[in-house]
């Protein structure tokens, strides 16, 4: 029988433990994005709450392009610095961190009139004011350098891997969603295209960190948008070729930002209704059994004996957390000391703001 506090392996480092803090933007950085140290406090306290691996609030790839205030950059080997200290920081509690690399496209919500913002096609979004320049093929190319350069920078700056982000609406994700991208290109129309660039974005990092340096991606396992959007099959289909290509984990989400429409995005009040919890794990778990590399599942997992009856029922090897840990730094501790323990988060998403991400239960 498998445990939620099993230790596993993943090329140069060890998972103490089968919980992954998931990416979480917190709005601390510094303008142009430089490391602070409310960020390496921050944490600094998470690692001691003996979680085995967080994946960094997304940091962006490209000059001038946060696509919220306090983000993290990725953009200039200036960061490395920062970075180490950061990474010296949460190895010092025997934890792992990898940096999540993005672009936010339309999904922007800061600045916006002072910068160009691209998307795959000059599609207004649907639920943001904003319609993008759509990239040209040149564009696309310097986005897809510029993501490998930041995976090399992360390598160098002492994080442990990388996570694409190519979920949740944001620019490679509005790449997989047709009513996002309407181009007429090599970019556009079938899953294959749509995926070309994530595809680009992989190949471009695995050439810059080398084989032995583990490449994740976070991707919606459908944009629950109809045809308009990335559908399961399709999003299978996309996991299956980044296995085959050799990516190293694969986090399965499903959360198309600012969409307060659908019921599967962020949820909210799941926890006393536990069939609402890990609410993407039935994705998750066809998708594990298609490909090889090992599947997280991020998504409302807020009981352990759940997440347990999910690990030994599937092939899914991890559980991602975000909003309950803001909330909680310490879960898992007391997880390991009381498996009954029920988390305090109340996933009411009120730990968004444009000062700061924090829990409503830790604010001064
Ligand atoms: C405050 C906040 C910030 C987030 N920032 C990111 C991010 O930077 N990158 C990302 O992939 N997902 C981000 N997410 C989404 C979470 O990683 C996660 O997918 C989602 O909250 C569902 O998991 P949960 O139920 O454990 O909170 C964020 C969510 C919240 C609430």
């Amino acid at each position: 029988m498998k445990t939620l506090f099993d230790k596993t392996k993943l090329k140069n480092f060890e998972f103490k433990n089968r919980f992954i803090r998931s990416a979480t933007h917190e709005g601390f950085a510094e303008k142009d994005g430089s490391m602070t140290d409310a960020l390496i406090n921050m944490y600094e306290g998470v690692a001691k709450g003996s979680i085995s691996t967080i994946i960094t609030g997304f940091a962006f790839v490209m000059p001038g392009e946060p696509s919220s205030p306090g983000m993290l950059g990725a953009y200039d080997d200036r960061f490395i610095e920062g970075f180490k200290k950061l990474t010296d920081t949460v190895h010092k509690y025997n934890a792992n961190i990898i940096l999540q690399v993005a672009e936010g496209g339309t999904q922007a919500k800061f600045n916006v009139k002072k910068r160009t913002i691209y998307g795959p096609s000059a599609v207004e979004h649907k639920y943001i004011n904003i319609t993008p320049i759509e990239m040209t093929q040149n564009d696309i190319k310097k986005h897809v350098n510029a993501f490998g350069d930041a995976a090399l920078r992360a390598k160098k700056g002492g994080f442990d891997g990388v996570q694409i982000h190519g979920a949740h609406g944001y620019l490679l994700s509005q790449f997989l969603t047709p009513y996002y991208n309407r181009r007429n290109d090599k970019y556009a129309d079938s899953i294959e295209n749509r995926a070309r660039i994530i595809f680009e974005v992989y190949e471009n990092m695995r050439e810059k960190v080398g084989d032995d340096y583990p490449i994740f991606i976070k991707i919606n396992c459908s944009d629950f948008m109809g045809d308009e959007g990335l559908t399961p099959k399709e999003s299978r289909f996309v996991c299956k070729k980044l296995d085959e290509m050799g990516i190293d984990l694969i986090e399965i989400s499903g959360n198309v930002g600012f969409n307060t429409t659908q019921p599967e995005i962020i949820q909210t009040n799941i926890n006393t209704d536990k069939s609402k919890q890990c609410y993407f794990s039935e994705y998750a778990r066809i998708i594990a059994e298609e490909v090889g590399a090992p599947v997280a599942v991020v998504g409302g997992n807020r009981n352990l004996k759940l997440m347990s009856e999910i690990l030994n029922n599937s092939n899914i090897e991890y559980f991602s957390l975000c909003r309950s840990v803001l909330c909680e730094a310490d879960l898992i501790n007391k997880w390991q000391e009381n498996p009954e323990y029920e988390p305090k988060c109340l996933s009411c998403n009120k730990c968004w703001s444009l000062k700061g991400n924090v829990c409503i239960f830790n604010r001064k």
